[in-house]
């Protein structure tokens, strides 16, 4: 199967991948358990349905997707388009994180990710979050050696405002942004996306469903005691039902639309991004092949106008914010988040 491609960046920094990247912070059971061979088998499953991009980080699992993804790319790296991440660490307790953006902290890293994923090369390497004690020309200075020694084809960054992007791309051109983006969290709209559709930088939407919201088998049952969502303000007991019950609204203009709400939450984005004048793809994660094609709807389906700004108008309503401190993400830096 053939999937749609897209150019991220552009000139020498330019990328092709596929319209639809796998999000395998799943296969470190960020959003449930799943076992190494489930996970090897997922992999295929993706590989089979046309997806050749897939997105990592050092973080997820503190190196076992990276490690489950070496496994599955032995001997058939050149096939795919692989993205992982530095500049995020673990601060001691469970769940706390900081960010590291140390020109020494990205050179050591990426050998670390090289050696798990068992390649030499990542085709794009991402800061995962701006250091605040580290401008980030530094930061990207030290990405852009790693481009001229080969140890990286292209670099992105993750959760920078419009501001530190601009100051980036002027050190080294940058491919891809990759932020939080779907029918609940629009906070990247008018700075991050109109600063990538002007500089020629692809976008790559992460959460793309609400962690599992604008799906079709969301419920609260499905949020274990540990599940990672409970420390986010939409899945708050005060907020749940509530976005919930935007979810079902979601549900019902899928339903319409004859399609599975998944696939309708990434055919808005398609829309979205064609309406800004950005090149998108988009990395659900998912445990489950079922999942999987009912994401993969999303890439063909164009919706009716009157349903797109039916969804326009949800995320307005949305109870909660969607990052549990705002200034981790680009849009509380902006002053977007909280909205209230
Ligand atoms: N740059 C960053 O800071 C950052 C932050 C977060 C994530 N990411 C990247 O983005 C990727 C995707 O984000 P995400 O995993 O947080 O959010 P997501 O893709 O919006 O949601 C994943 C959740 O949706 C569920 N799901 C997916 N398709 C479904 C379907 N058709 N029906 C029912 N449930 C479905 C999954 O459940 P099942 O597992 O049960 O299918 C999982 O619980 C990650 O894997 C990671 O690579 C990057």
């Amino acid at each position: 199967m053939t999937l749609r491609t897209v150019e991220l960046g552009s000139a020498d920094s330019a990328l092709t991948t596929t319209a639809f990247g796998y999000g395998a912070m799943s296969i470190a059971g960020a959003y449930g358990p799943i076992d190494e061979q489930d996970s090897l088998e997922l992999l295929h499953e993706t590989y089979d349905r046309g997806v050749t991009f897939i997105d990592t980080a050092n973080i997820y699992g503190l190196g076992v997707s990276e490690t489950i993804l070496g496994k599955f790319l032995a001997g058939q790296r050149h096939e795919f388009t692989v993205a992982t991440k530095c500049g995020i660490e673990p601060k001691g307790e469970a769940g706390k994180r900081g960010a590291n953006g140390r020109p020494e902290h990205i050179r050591e890293q990426i050998d670390l990710s090289l050696g798990r994923l068992g390649t030499d090369y990542v085709d794009l390497y991402y800061l995962h979050r701006p250091d605040p004690e580290i401008p980030v020309e530094e930061s990207v200075g030290a990405l852009a050696e790693l481009v001229e020694q080969g140890k990286v084809r292209t670099i992105g960054l993750s959760e920078h405002t419009a501001e530190e992007i601009r100051r980036a791309h002027a050190v080294h051109p940058i491919t891809a942004v990759q932020s939080e983006w779907s029918i609940f969290a629009r906070d990247v709209e008018p700075y991050v996306i109109s600063a990538c559709a002007e500089l020629g930088i692809g976008f790559v939407a992460y959460s793309p469903v609400a962690r599992g919201l604008l799906t079709d088998r969301f419920g609260a049952e499905v949020l274990a005691e540990k599940d990672t969502r409970r420390k986010f303000p939409w899945f708050f007991p005060e907020n749940l039902e509530h976005n919930h019950d935007l979810a079902r609204r979601a549900r019902e203009l899928a339903a319409a639309a004859e399609l599975p709400t998944a696939g309708l939450a990434l055919a808005w984005l398609y829309a979205k991004a064609s309406a800004f004048g950005v090149e998108l793809s988009v990395i659900p994660g998912t445990r489950y092949a079922q999942n999987l094609d009912e994401l993969l709807t999303g890439v063909q389906a164009e919706l009716p106008a009157e349903t797109i700004s039916a969804l326009d108008e949800l995320a307005d309503q949305v109870h909660g914010d969607r990052s549990f401190s705002p200034t981790w993400v680009s849009g509380g830096r902006e002053g977007l988040i909280p909205r209230s």
